[in-house]
């Protein structure tokens, strides 16, 4: 587990990532009823997109290495009175959690892994996944002006969620994430729509 390391940029303030508000991507996608659940939120972070999907009815897991974050998680949950599960977890294993999810959101995880991780994280995401269930990756895309740390182009995500790995792309669009430094107007971004076949 890279925990210690996370653990750090929830420390001095708010992280560059943790703007305090869910991702408006993530928002719109829960307003068209892209959430079923059971639900994981795979590196959770402090919890904003966990708990808006929470405060919908839906059960939701967020998982982070981050301690710091996963505590400042649960106090936000207590104080604004959202029922949500947030648990220490490695998404480089998930299936020791012997539960299965049938929406799985990665809001700014993926692209944190470089290409020799990406494997083990799919197949991690796999595992935990129900059939016919869904994924969403909102990621830094490398398209675009003032791109984020860590840039991923389409066809890194096409090549990581293969058919082989058990997934199914169902699209792909340019959308943006909202950072701490990229004002409102956020980051390019990719928002993958991607099946569990
Ligand atoms: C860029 S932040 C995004 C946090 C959150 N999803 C958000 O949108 O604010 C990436 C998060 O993934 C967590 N993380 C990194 N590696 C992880 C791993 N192997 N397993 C679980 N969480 C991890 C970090 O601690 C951090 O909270």
């Amino acid at each position: 587990m890279t925990g210690l390391p996370w653990d750090a940029s929830y420390h001095d303030g708010p992280a560059p990532w943790d703007t305090g508000r869910p991702q408006p991507a993530v928002v719109l996608v829960a307003s068209e009823g892209g959430f079923a659940g059971p639900v994981l939120d795979a590196g959770c972070g402090t919890g904003e997109n966990a708990l808006h999907v929470a405060s919908l009815g839906l059960p939701v897991l967020g998982v982070d290495v981050a301690e710091t974050a996963l505590a400042t998680a649960r106090a936000k949950a207590a104080a604004r009175g959202i029922e949500v599960e947030f648990a220490a977890a490695d998404a480089l294993q998930l299936k020791p959690l012997g539960r299965m999810f049938e929406t799985v959101l990665d809001c700014g995880l993926f692209h944190t892994f470089d290409g020799g991780e990406r494997p083990g994280y799919v197949a991690s995401l796999a595992s935990v996944t129900e059939h016919g269930g869904t994924l969403y990756v909102l990621c830094f895309s490398d398209e675009g002006l003032d791109t984020g740390p860590h840039p991923v182009s389409q066809e890194q995500l096409r090549a990581a969620f293969s058919t082989g790995a058990g997934w199914s792309i169902a699209a792909i669009k340019p959308n943006r994430v909202q950072t701490r430094y990229h004002g409102d107007a956020g980051a390019p971004a990719w928002l993958a729509t991607i099946k569990r076949t």
